[in-house]
């Protein structure tokens, strides 16, 4: 129903300096495999197998990372160490993959919009590889499809954050539909403590239906002087077309290093796990 995937990649991962300063901050590794592979991997259980990028400078490695590396695979075939290449293979084989720039950091909201060349007038994913998902049962891109083809209207995902971090997120409140699903009349960017409407933080999984582009080319400058997914969306809110959406499943941030150390011991472990892989 839904078949494509909007990744921003444009953004400079400071936070992970030096790290990333020859090095995109979404290739970055969590154990084997960089964090934008769990991303595309997501949207792919999720049926979109069209990914589309929004990249910027210093990010040419993404796209090799998703193209054969013929030196690489002549190298190891017959080895036993070719298995560790079958999980990039398969999202090669099965998906396209295209690429647009931002050449000015003017904010997600931007960046969604550059990728409208990409996505055309349909519904389609974004998925903010620095968010690691893990949903209970299947991925949480693929628990919002369901919720998409209910409610036939944007999606959120959230999840209850600590008040002193609400500053940091999308902040959502609005009506409870159920345990799991919030009709969203009011979001605001990165609010202080005081002003914010709750403490429901949006995480970087979206379903966007197409209109939300012409709104974007109409969203001023919000906080911190960049055009703000949250604001455009906010329109939509008003107008009861947002649902905020509960996942079952955990979120590791790795856009700061505590996330990521977190992210590496969990799937460590489950890698330990007797039974895996
Ligand atoms: C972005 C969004 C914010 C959202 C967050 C989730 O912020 O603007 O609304 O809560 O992603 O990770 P960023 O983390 O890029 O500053």
């Amino acid at each position: 129903m839904i078949t494509k995937c909007l990744f921003p990649v444009a953004g400079y991962g400071t936070r992970f300096l030096p790290a990333t300063k020859a090095l995109p901050k979404e290739m970055l590794p969590v154990l084997t495999k960089p964090l934008i592979q769990y991303g595309v991997e997501e949207a792919f259980q999720a049926g979109m197998n069209s990914i589309a990028f929004v990249t910027g400078r210093t990010k040419r490695a993404i796209e090799d990372h998703f193209d054969i590396s013929y030196e690489m695979e002549h190298k190891i075939s017959g080895t036993n160490k070719e298995n560790q290449l079958e999980s990039i293979r398969e999202l090669i084989d099965q998906c396209t993959f295209s690429y647009t720039r931002q050449t000015h950091m003017r904010g997600l909201g931007d960046a969604i919009l550059t990728g409208e060349t990409l996505i055309g007038a349909q519904p389609f994913g974004v998925i903010l590889a620095d968010d690691l998902c893990v949903g209970e049962s299947e991925g949480v891109m693929a628990q919002m499809v369901k919720v998409y083809a209910k409610y036939r209207c944007s999606v959120v995902a959230v999840e209850e954050v600590p008040e002193q971090d609400v500053s940091k997120y999308g902040i959502v409140s609005g009506q409870a539909i159920d345990d799991r699903h919030v009709m969203i009349r009011d979001m605001v960017e990165k609010p202080d403590p005081e002003d914010a409407p709750s403490n429901l933080a949006i995480i970087g999984r979206y379903i966007l239906t197409p209109e939300i582009f012409g709104i974007l080319r109409h969203t001023p400058p919000g906080k911190g002087g960049e055009v703000q997914i949250t604001d455009a969306l906010q329109t939509l809110a008003r107008k009861g077309r947002v649902i905020a959406y509960r996942f079952p499943g955990k979120r590791f941030d790795c856009g700061s290093v505590e996330g990521f150390v977190e992210a590496t011991n969990y799937f460590f472990q489950q890698r330990n796990e007797p039974g895996a892989k």
